[in-house]
């Protein structure tokens, strides 16, 4: 019996016989050869089978199976510099579990409308396969981060019974005949749980019921979300430095592969490194007032087309910090040094892609945050328990929320977040 492997570790067993177990990526046949391209999830390679080599039965079952057909096949791995992945296999013996014709999913031009509707099988496409890979890198390496500096990590409910990013984007959901809401961010829960342990994150889904039709808006995604005790804006802008050098230098090491499948430009993510810059929200202001394109009014929130044209003058991410605090969320803290501002931070990522971060040090004082849930008109009594966090050893703290799929977009280098998420989940589509 051969042993059974997987293309990724088929250097493992140069000159062996092995059992490959996967699908028809593609096959090209002249006469008496077939050349499989063999797909099984963890990579592709070519297998070679001559039809004096293999059974009749095998070489027509063979010459019958289109993209995408199941199928088993044995033989010896050969070590070919010319091969794509560097490996061939000639091979012995094998099965057709299901010949496949017809695939939806050809290798001419697709509309993405139409690659969309078919998600579930588009998944299997090389490219889509390399941002999977690629997502479940950065999520291992966002982990490895916060476990190697002692954060604990501890989830945050989905169902929630108020608001933490603004009432205009909440999904309701029936509650056994009351109003619950799906969460838009686990950042208020994340601040009890950080007064609990130290320091925390909270990673899960988030939604927004935001009408955004934009390349950056899901209406579920995943968010990544420290909260510290005892840190204060700069903290909070270090850890968010820290953990984005980390993780592109992980996923250079780690996902090489992934990324030039992706044909990504490995140079702009080898730029990744600190110090980022540190401007405040008047000097991105006073770049986009000199910028004879921009539309931006001073005191306004930064729009996409704000973004990229303060983030292009870096070559690395820029935090800009202290933005108006009128445009900002009721519980970040003003900065004592002028009160029209708060101690917020987003972080721009390079190359036009925007907003990758956004995150504050917390209102900690129990009367200021009172006055604020009542400017924004909150319902205080669904806050109490939040208040209590100011009640009972309030003490300075503040954290930061990534965007997993803007984050995943960044580094793959895809344009659209679209692209990085599974099954994505967006205003007008909510298929497969
Ligand atoms: O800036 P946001 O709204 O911040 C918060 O929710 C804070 N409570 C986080 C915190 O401090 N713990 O969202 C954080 C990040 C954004 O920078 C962006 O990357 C992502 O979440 N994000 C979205 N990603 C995809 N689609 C959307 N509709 C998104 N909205 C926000
Ligand atoms: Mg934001």
């Amino acid at each position: 019996m051969a042993v059974v492997t997987t293309v990724e570790r088929l250097s493992e067993h140069v000159g062996q016989t092995v059992t490959l177990q996967g699908w028809i990526y593609a096959r090209t046949s002249k006469g008496k050869l077939h050349f499989v391209q063999l797909r099984d999830g963890t990579g592709v390679v070519q297998c070679v089978l001559f039809a004096k080599n293999v059974s009749p039965e095998l070489f027509e079952a063979v010459a019958g199976a289109g993209q995408e057909s199941s199928l088993v096949l044995t033989g010896e791995v050969k070590a070919d510099e010319r091969a794509p992945g560097g490996f061939e296999i000639g091979v012995s013996e094998g099965r057709v579990l299901q010949a496949v014709d017809g695939y939806p999913i050809t290798p001419k031009e697709h509309g993405t409308d139409f690659l969309l509707n078919h998600r579930h099988l588009w998944l299997r496409s090389r490219r889509q396969w390399a941002i999977m890979r690629l997502r479940d890198g950065i999520v291992t390496a966002l982990r490895g981060f916060f476990d190697q500096r002692g954060f604990v990590c501890v989830d945050s409910p989905m169902f929630t019974p108020n608001a933490c990013e603004g009432t205009s984007t909440l999904f309701s959901v029936d509650y056994f005949g009351d109003t619950a809401y799906l969460t838009q961010s686990g950042q208020l829960y994340a601040e009890a749980s950080a007064m609990a342990l130290g320091k925390v994150y909270c990673f899960g889904p988030t939604f927004r019921a935001e009408k955004s039709k934009t390349r950056r808006h899901l209406t579920e995604f995943w968010m990544l979300e420290p909260e510290v005790a005892f840190a204060d804006l700069d903290d909070v802008m270090q850890l968010a430095e820290d953990m984005i050098v980390h993780v592109v230098g992980e996923v250079l090491r780690r996902r090489r592969t992934e990324l030039e499948v992706l044909e990504r430009d490995l140079s702009k993510l080898e730029a990744i490194q600190g110090p980022f810059p540190r401007i405040t929200y008047d000097e991105a202001a006073k770049i986009l007032a000199d910028h004879p394109e921009s539309e931006f009014v001073y005191g306004d929130d930064f729009g996409a087309p704000d973004e990229t044209i303060i983030s292009s003058h870096f070559d690395r991410p820029v935090l800009v910090h202290r933005y108006p605090a009128a445009v900002k969320a009721f519980y970040m803290k003003r900065d004592p040094e002028d009160e029209t501002k708060a101690l917020a931070v987003d972080l721009l990522g390079t190359e036009g892609v925007g907003e990758l971060i956004g995150g504050s040090q917390r209102e900690d004082d129990l009367d200021v945050l009172l006055g604020r849930i009542r400017e924004h008109e909150l319902p205080q009594e669904a806050f109490e328990w939040y208040l209590d966090l100011r009640r009972y050893g309030s003490v300075p703290h503040g954290g930061f929320g990534l965007g997993l799929e803007r984050f995943v977009a960044w580094i793959a280098g895809v344009p659209h977040v679209r692209e990085a998420s599974p099954f994505p989940r967006m205003m007008t589509r909510l298929s497969p």
